[in-house]
């Protein structure tokens, strides 16, 4: 995609713009691209990305309406915590890509972000967000916005029930993923393709 000198002279031009000289290896491998300046065969991974979050949320919000109607908000708690992994790894190897859910306000700390999105996801990027790495790979970073029905879990306390409450904080002691409304962006599926 990149020649290798082109590339090492942009990396450097945006590590001396803004990066942090913790995450330069990161930065020098993995460059933005704009989603108007995808090339074809990175629009081909870039739908496979949006393929595999549809069908990962989906999957999710299916599983947690059922649960919630049949026996309500605390037994949901468990399966989500269960099933979420497995659901993910089962849409990566479905669409052959590596997928996860993540945010700068976690509940579970296993959900933290891959290398090449911790810098992106602390500028809370609102839009789709498209890195390339110089082996052909591209990563993704697509927002995740809370609706009315993830408030019983991640709403003010208040909204969330007792004993959710008190299961949630068994299990997550250093839950940071309460206090939102809805619409609110919550976090990013992340999703690396690799090269077509
Ligand atoms: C029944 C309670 C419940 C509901 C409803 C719920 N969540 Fe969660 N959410 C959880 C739990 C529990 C976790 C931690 C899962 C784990 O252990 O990986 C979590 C984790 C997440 C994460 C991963 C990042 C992190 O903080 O660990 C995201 C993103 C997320 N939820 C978004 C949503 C969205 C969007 C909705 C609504 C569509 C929603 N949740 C509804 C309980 C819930």
């Amino acid at each position: 995609m990149f020649r290798k000198a082109a590339f090492g002279v942009l990396a450097t031009t945006i590590c001396l713009v803004g990066c942090s000289s913790s995450s330069t290896i990161t930065e020098t491998e993995w460059l933005d691209v704009l989603e108007e300046q995808l090339s074809d065969t990175q629009k081909k991974q870039q739908q496979k990305a949006v393929a595999a979050r549809e069908a990962l949320f989906s999957r999710l919000m299916a599983r947690l309406t059922q649960v919630i109607q049949a026996e309500g908000a605390a037994k949901a708690i468990p399966i989500c915590q269960a099933e979420a992994p497995q659901l993910a790894e089962a849409v990566a190897k479905e669409f052959h890509v590596q997928i996860g859910r993540t945010s700068t306000k976690l509940r579970n700390p296993a959900n933290a972000p891959p290398p090449w999105a911790q810098s992106r996801i602390e500028q809370q990027p609102i839009k789709p967000t498209f890195l390339a790495h110089r082996d052909g790979r591209l990563a993704c970073l697509l927002p995740i916005r809370l609706k009315a029905q993830c408030l019983t879990c991640h709403g003010s306390p208040e909204q969330i029930q007792p004993d959710v409450r008190e299961i949630l904080t068994q299990r997550y002691p250093k839950d940071q993923a309460t206090g939102y409304r809805e619409d609110d962006l919550r976090g990013w599926f992340w999703v690396e393709v690799p090269k077509e």
